[in-house]
């Protein structure tokens, strides 16, 4: 595919000799009126060196762009060059990436040869899987195929929260109150309530909570009965975890959560001590952060336990041996900044060089219409029900709208689910959002099913021309001269670059609007010339660019992690 600005840095470059490519690449602009051209090259800079006017510079670059294929029209105004790309050009490039390039269009290798880590969803054992852990499940999963489509090798680690006091408070509180035939019944739910009735009990005793703390320790030194219901817990949660992953399709390569860590904790701790970092601080040892601006982090419990943070300490030096990765992100809320402001300072003052390369990528939270959750309180809604809800709704949308005749359940999955997700990575991922099944599954309006009703659309007129192959060596662009067709184009050239974007921003909703957009133009294209037309070259030029266009959607709602069904 034409890369526009290399090209345009290319020409430049024979003229100003000053200049290195790059440096003329980087200057090149994307005017925001595309009165102003396509690109733009500003000549202020130039102005020293070459002892002239800026508005002349521009001329006469102009003078010498003249007559080159690439543009339709170039021109000097003020002091900048504006350039407009020949849209036949672009129109025929975009045809032929797409078609050649099929599902592999928009993907690229600038990232080949370096492993991105990325730890994502990692929900807390024996608690529910509930809608507020769909945002790191969702993103993450956004960001590991965005990844990978620029060559990246990605590592997909779900570090489990399967460790800690709070195992102490579960054991505890399902000796004193639990059975277990309710818990094999209903495992999640049964050991919610024990952790809710923990929590009431412990308000008035407090003692439970020493008591819950001595049940943790004896799991961490591997005391048999404890270990044992800590596997039980584990086993149980994970069932339930995996039909939530199985219904998303998404999959891990790494499952080793905080537990994991526990042998490795002890040498980490040696270390920190070796390196004069911890401190002890009323029974507990800590690493002192207040100098840097952070909170003093805790390492070590006045009983001798671990904590969250010892665990990730543990956990990165493990990735960087292990993977020896370019990046290391962590997709979690944002209410846990400065836990990670913590870790990365900590390994920073181990004296580790790779500290920069951990990435918190945070996110704000999702509230219910009524309120915010809390998994302490009980009122939580389950991610599971989320999704079969929306799916339930789905399936009566198709069967009402009698299209999809066969397959109902695995198309009313695809958009119920595709909805969900897609919603999920619309706005901002550092905004607040209220979960609204409304929002969700409107079919209208910028979401999911809007986009993958627009793919069916495609395929459908393309079915219905009836043409089974294109050969692009037949096609006449000169046939796709309205503003619809180049402007569709131009959106389908742009989904390589906004993939490189929404990487660089650790942003997936780049990608997200970029298919609204796609949408949209094909919508237009759609609407505006009739396609189906007598005369079977202009016909064949139109059938190409939409065939192009629901790729190009198909393979932007893939890489958000959305289905494309092939009829709606
Ligand atoms: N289990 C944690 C939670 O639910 C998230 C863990 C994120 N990953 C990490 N390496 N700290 O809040």
């Amino acid at each position: 595919m034409i890369n526009y600005k290399q090209e345009i840095a290319k020409i430049l470059d024979d003229k100003l000799v000053d200049l290195s490519l790059e440096e003329i690449e980087n200057m090149l602009e994307i005017p925001a009126d595309s009165k102003m051209g396509d690109f733009a090259f500003p000549c202020f800079k130039l102005a020293r060196t070459l002892r002239k006017a800026p508005p002349l510079i521009a001329k006469d670059i102009v003078a010498q762009l003249e007559g080159n294929a690439l543009f339709e029209k170039v021109e000097a105004v003020n002091a900048y060059v504006n350039m407009f790309i020949s849209k036949e050009m672009l129109l025929k490039n975009t045809v032929e990436s797409t078609f050649e390039m099929g599902a592999d269009f928009g993907k690229s290798q600038i990232g080949e040869g370096k492993t991105v880590v990325i730890d994502y969803s990692s929900p807390n054992i024996a608690k529910p899987f509930h809608i507020g852990h769909i945002r790191s499940t969702v993103i993450g999963n956004a960001l590991y195929k965005i990844y990978d489509a620029l060559g990246y090798d990605v590592v997909r680690i779900n570090h489990l929260g399967d460790y800690g006091t709070q195992f102490g408070k579960m054991i505890c509180a399902y000796r004193k109150w639990g059975n277990k035939e309710d818990v094999e019944r209903e495992p999640i739910k049964t050991l919610l309530s024990y952790y809710t009735k923990f929590h009431e009990e412990a308000e008035k005793d407090p003692s439970l909570d020493d008591e819950a703390r001595d049940i943790f320790a004896a799991l961490e030194n591997g005391a048999k009965e404890e270990v044992a219901l800590w596997q039980w817990f584990r086993d149980e949660s994970l069932k339930e975890f995996n039909r939530v992953y199985e219904m998303l399709d998404i999959s891990f390569d790494s499952y080793n959560g905080e537990s994991f860590y526990s042998d490795k904790m002890p040498a980490v701790i040696q270390e920190l001590r070796d390196k004069a970092l911890l401190v002890p601080s009323q029974g507990t040892e800590i690493v002192e952060l207040e100098q840097f601006g952070l909170t003093d982090a805790p390492i070590v419990k006045a009983n001798g336990s671990s904590l969250y943070i010892t665990r990730d300490i543990a956990a990165a030096i493990y990735r960087k041996n292990t993977y020896d990765f370019y990046k290391d992100i962590y997709v979690v809320a944002s209410q846990q900044n400065l836990h990670f402001q913590q870790l990365k300072k900590i390994i920073e003052l181990m004296g580790y060089d790779w500290a920069d390369k951990i990435e918190h990528v945070p996110f704000g939270l999702v509230s219910l219409e009524e309120g915010t959750m809390s998994t302490r309180h009980g009122r939580v809604v389950f991610l599971e029900d989320v999704l079969n809800h929306a799916v339930d709704k789905t399936r009566e949308i198709i069967k009402d709208k009698g299209v999809v005749t066969e397959n109902i359940d695995e198309t009313a999955a695809m958009v119920g689910i595709g909805a969900v997700v897609f919603n999920e990575l619309s706005n901002n991922r550092i905004k607040d959002y209220v979960f609204s099944y409304d929002k969700v599954l409107n079919f209208d309006g910028e979401t999911g099913p809007y986009v993958q009703y627009t793919h069916a659309r495609a395929l459908s007129v393309l079915r219905k021309a009836g043409v089974e192959d294109i050969d692009l060596s037949k096609i006449d662009y000169s046939y796709l001269k309205g503003e619809a067709a180049t402007n569709l184009a131009m959106d389908i050239y742009k989904l390589p670059e906004v993939i490189v974007e929404a990487a660089s921003k650790n942003e997936p909703s780049v990608v997200t609007r970029h298919v609204v957009d796609l949408a949209q133009s094909f919508n237009k294209f759609y609407h505006d010339e009739h396609i189906l037309v007598e005369n079977e070259d202009e016909k064949l030029a139109k059938l190409a660019l939409v065939k192009a266009g629901q790729i190009a959607i198909k393979n932007g709602l893939n890489i958000l992690g959305v289905k494309a069904p092939e009829k709606m």
